[in-house]
């Protein structure tokens, strides 16, 4: 099978949780380890669209690089580095901006929840958030995108920039039309205090997410606190429709042991919910808690961090510079 050439980004704005790992982090691995071309990015650019304080996201860049490792990610096979120290996105970014639409972005629902009641207040930058992820996407010719489903709308518009490129410049093939590539289940792993909302790294309880630093009785304290209700464990898979907090207990569990969730119904039907939570702790610590450690372990080694970090950005500034300069050439320039 051919090879794909594989490009995502995770910003690192702190608190990187489950919802990563399973939803983008995991897959990333999956398809290093299936031998492809990958590269994965700290998408620091894309984290100042809301204000943060120097100090903690150069912590939280290096962090962000500590837990791609720290999950499996193989410096030696794939490229890791930071959007900010390669100048060609933020050249293509204008670029593109200027291929994009306004009605494109306006109908981006993620700006609409980030900007809130008053968008007048919002930044520019959160505004042309998705822009920027095209000319990520776009300048290393990446043909599969691993993504969370929150961030399908933003891949539409990435392929919708691409072929307008292509068709404006008369240049069949000039971009790659990225493939996105989002689970079929699970990509979307919900908060464990309300199973209608996405577990996210700004929601202002901590009890909502498993953060991958979470300690062992951090992780067991959450799932005992996590939000169940007092019907009797389910049977069916229609059961679990009207039951969201209960479906996302159990996609979790299905997810990391890769157990069917029909067996997962038989194993537990009848039982308590306290039994099936302590073996769900136990499945979370054994997945999460070696990842915790190598991170924690990582963080102390920022010289090792800022090393990968400078080798991926010279490897990725290689192989953007000659696309900008030929994105730039169809421009006129
Ligand atoms: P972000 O932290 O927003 O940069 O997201 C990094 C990656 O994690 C993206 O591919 C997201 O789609 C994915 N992601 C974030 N939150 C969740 C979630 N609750 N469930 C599944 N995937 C998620
Ligand atoms: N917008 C993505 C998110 O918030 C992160 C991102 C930036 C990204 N650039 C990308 C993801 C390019 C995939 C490809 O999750």
């Amino acid at each position: 099978m051919a090879t794909k050439k594989i490009f995502s980004g995770v910003q690192p704005s702190g608190n990187l949780h489950l919802g990563n790992y399973i939803g983008a982090i995991k897959n990333f691995v999956n398809l290093q380890n299936e031998g492809n071309e990958c590269i994965f990015c700290v998408v620091d650019l894309h984290a100042i669209t809301v204000k943060q304080d120097p100090k903690i996201l150069k912590q939280n860049i290096r962090e962000t690089a500590a837990t791609f490792i720290a999950s499996g990610i193989n410096p030696k096979k794939s490229i890791i580095f930071n959007q900010s120290s390669v100048s060609a996105h933020s050249q293509a970014s204008w670029l593109l901006s200027c291929v994009a639409r306004m009605g494109w972005l306006n109908r981006m629902t993620q700006f609409k929840e980030k900007a809130g009641k008053d968008k007048e207040k919002a930044s520019v930058g959160l505004y042309i958030y998705p822009v920027l992820m095209a000319a990520d996407i776009l300048l290393y010719d990446a043909t599969h995108v691993p993504v969370g489903e929150d961030q399908k709308q933003h891949l539409e518009l990435a392929r919708d920039i691409s072929k307008k490129f292509n068709t404006d410049f008369n240049a069949a093939d000039f971009f790659k039309i990225p493939e996105p590539l989002i689970q079929k289940n699970f990509a979307r792993i919900m908060s464990l205090k309300d199973g209608t909302k996405k577990m996210s790294k700004s929601d202002p309880s901590d009890l909502s997410r498993i953060n991958l630093t979470d300690t062992e009785n951090e992780i067991i304290n959450k799932i005992k606190k996590a939000k169940t209700d007092t019907n009797p464990f389910p049977t069916s898979i229609d059961n679990l429709k009207s039951r969201p907090e209960i479906e996302n207990l159990i996609g979790i569990y299905s997810s990391l042991s890769g157990t069917k969730i029909e067996d997962l119904l038989n194993k537990f039907k009848g039982q308590n919910f306290s039994l099936f939570k302590e073996d769900l702790s136990e499945l979370l610590i054994k997945k999460i808690s070696p990842i915790s450690k190598e991170i924690n372990k990582l963080n102390k080694d920022i010289s090792f961090i800022d090393q990968v970090l400078k080798e991926g950005s010279e490897k990725a500034n290689e192989l953007s510079s000659k696309k900008i300069e030929d994105i730039k050439k169809k421009f006129g320039f």
